[in-house]
């Protein structure tokens, strides 16, 4: 199988213009394994990616299997990327590097194979394309090769900006998550605490109808809403009796505080944090805190991290209070609907009361 000049121009412009209007990264890696699988009209393609750190390699993209990571040092993706060295094998089963455990696992049968390796524009090695088995029984050739590195080495420049965008988002939501722990623990709330309001809020932006991205992004922040108070006193953060007003007072302005902390941020992580920390005390029938906002005027993340946030405190137990029954927490939201909550939030917590009580027990207290 083979393309003459004027093919192979139709197929890489065909194949680029396509790639340009993928926005989605999920999409887009796809895209270009097909570039890279059908360039060379292999059957199959991997894209390996190199996790240093834990010294495995990991389908990021993979034709007819699952995601599965493996020993970087192991079979011949791992010696390619290893050697950083390009491979091109044409009776694979043969190979003693051949490590034939997935094939063993899929009940396919690998051949013919191709592996290039990526490297990103400090020439390090973060990870590697591989084909599997050229159509119609063929081998592959010098030429596919060659054609292969060409792709490999235009996805590779995609590929390192994709991973390099997921670590940052991986490390901002790392950091809010510490600094929502940090928030609570100041208070001691539990780690668990932040991680059910998280999927609370999650849910109800689904059942809400929010679009998913944005469900994500309450799910992250949500775990925020107390860091306010870090800037409040010990003596009143953890005072074992009832606070007295003024005290209460002080208290109060962890909203105010949390916002603060958090307004001049660019990310747009941290601006939604910052909605959730300033508006998870207003009230629906705007008798809240701190600016006695009103209905739907509160976000929406506001609204959402409320309820979440209060029905996972009356459901556990504090050290100043027991834990309330089931209930009598479904009565408080019956009776708090349209004063404290928004009703319609209320209405489909109460729809599907099972999963959330579902989500308190995954991550209940230890
Ligand atoms: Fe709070
Ligand atoms: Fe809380």
């Amino acid at each position: 199988m083979k393309r003459n000049a004027e093919e192979l121009l139709t197929f890489i412009l065909d194949t680029i213009s396509n790639i340009a209007s993928v926005h989605q990264q999920e999409k887009l890696l796809h895209e270009l394994s097909k570039m890279c699988r059908d360039i060379v009209f292999a059957d199959r393609c991997s894209i390996w990616i190199l996790d240093k750190r834990h010294h495995t390699l990991w389908t990021k993209v993979a034709d007819g299997v699952e995601p599965i990571s493996m020993d970087a040092s192991k079979g011949l993706v791992g010696n390619a990327v290893n050697d950083n060295k390009a491979l091109i094998i044409n009776d694979v089963q043969n190979d003693v590097r051949f490590n034939n455990a997935i094939d063993k696992k899929t009940g396919y049968l690998t051949q013919t194979m191709m592996v290039i390796p990526m490297e990103n524009k400090n020439d390090e090695v973060i990870g590697a394309i591989q084909v599997i088995n050229k159509k119609e029984d063929e081998t592959f050739s010098k030429l596919d090769l060659k054609y292969l590195t060409l792709a490999a080495s235009y996805a590779a420049e995609t590929i390192g900006t994709i991973l390099l965008l997921e670590e940052i988002d991986k490390t901002q939501k790392e950091l809010i998550y510490i600094m929502g722990v940090t928030g609570e623990n100041r208070s001691k709330e539990t780690g668990f605490h932040v991680k059910r309001v998280a999927e609370y809020s999650w849910l109800l932006a689904k059942l809400y109808g929010l679009p998913p991205s944005e469900c994500e992004r309450l799910r992250d922040v949500s775990p925020m809403h107390d860091i306010g108070k870090i800037g409040i006193a010990d003596a009143i953060l953890n005072k074992p009796g009832r606070l007295d007003d003024g005290e209460m007072d002080i208290m109060k302005t962890h909203a105010k505080l949390g916002h603060d902390i958090l307004r001049y941020s660019e990310l747009p992580l941290l601006k939604a944090a910052s909605i959730v920390a300033y508006e998870h005390h207003e009230r629906f029938d705007g008798t809240g805190y701190p600016n006695q906002v009103e209905g739907e005027e509160i976000h929406i993340f506001g609204r959402i991290t409320a309820l979440a946030d209060v029905f996972d405190a009356l459901g556990s137990e504090r050290v100043y209070k027991k834990a309330w029954d089931d209930e009598r927490i479904i009565a408080l939201f019956q009776e708090e609907k349209g004063k404290h909550f928004d009703p319609h939030l209320v209405d489909l917590f109460l729809e599907h009361r099972e999963d959330f009580f579902a989500i308190r027990k995954e991550f209940a207290d230890v």
